[in-house]
């Protein structure tokens, strides 16, 4: 079994020192609850509704160097953690989750689908979704609004994802039902990891989840709560596809009615 723990927290926009507070507190929950794969939030080290590309440069850090990145390189000496990530590149700003385990970084997902004023800052990122294999189960990456295209959580799927680890800003009161489909037509745990609080007018509805291959709800935070929750799941569960006796959730597709998809 593996004990996965969402940290779900309310970062302080442009406030990256009570940011980092905020962080050591969960992740000190999260060692006391030994937890062996840890989920917080899209932009955990810098809130979200960023005013000017100049403010979120502000808050922005370098993976693996920068500090908020560096506490977690050193918690996953414990397990496996995964944080959204304000990243800077050079020039470039990107809405990151930068995933770190055996007390390394191991690698940085950029956000391809960019929600709303992200598009202001941000650069999408361009790579298809990693799927890293960690304690002999494998996980697949994706960010907030890569919830509304399946192709993302499809693809993880095909590439051997068990369990999706999925942090989010989420303003819209869509994705959580909607993971629960994700689950289900991918046959994959998700582990939706959402912040809470009010910034700017713009509300975020915390109740992060975990998701099982056949859609039940296994854990459910509450709406306003900075905690770290677990629950204790096996990732080999997944590798069952098999809906009834003849419908293999991935074997049954049928891509070549689906060419329309992959056109630009
Ligand atoms: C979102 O992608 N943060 C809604």
């Amino acid at each position: 079994m593996v004990r996965i723990g969402i940290g779900q927290m309310s970062p302080v926009i442009g406030d990256t020192r009570s940011n980092l507070k905020i962080l050591d507190r969960l992740l000190y929950e999260a060692e006391r609850a030994e937890v062996n794969v840890l989920v917080l939030p899209e932009l955990a080290n810098s809130g979200y509704a960023f005013e000017t590309g100049e403010e979120a440069a502000a808050s922005a850090e370098v993976i693996p160097e920068g500090p908020f990145s560096s506490r977690l390189a050193d918690w996953s000496s414990r397990g496996l953690v995964i944080s959204g990530i304000c990243e800077t590149d050079g020039d470039d700003l990107y809405n990151s989750a930068a995933v770190f385990a055996d007390g390394d970084y191991i690698v940085t997902y950029r956000k391809v689908h960019l929600f709303n004023r992200e598009k202001l800052f941000f650069k999408p990122g361009d790579k298809e979704p990693p799927v890293i294999e960690y304690g002999g189960h494998r996980y697949g990456l994706m960010i907030c609004w890569d919830w509304v295209f399946p192709e993302m959580a499809r693809i993880l799927a095909l590439k051997g994802a068990q369990v999706i680890l999925h942090p989010a800003n989420l303003v819209l009161p869509y994705c959580h039902r909607a993971m629960v489909t994700r689950s289900i037509e991918n046959g994959v745990f998700t582990v939706t990891a959402n912040r809470t609080g009010t910034e700017r007018g713009l509300k975020f509805y915390g109740e992060s989840q975990v998701v099982s291959p056949r859609g039940e709800v296994l854990l459910k935070m509450s709406g306003d709560e900075t905690a770290v929750r677990w629950v204790d799941v096996n990732p080999a569960d997944a590798d069952d596809k098999m809906l009834t006796e003849r419908n293999h959730l991935l074997r049954d597709r049928r891509p070549a009615i689906y060419r329309r998809l992959v056109e630009e």
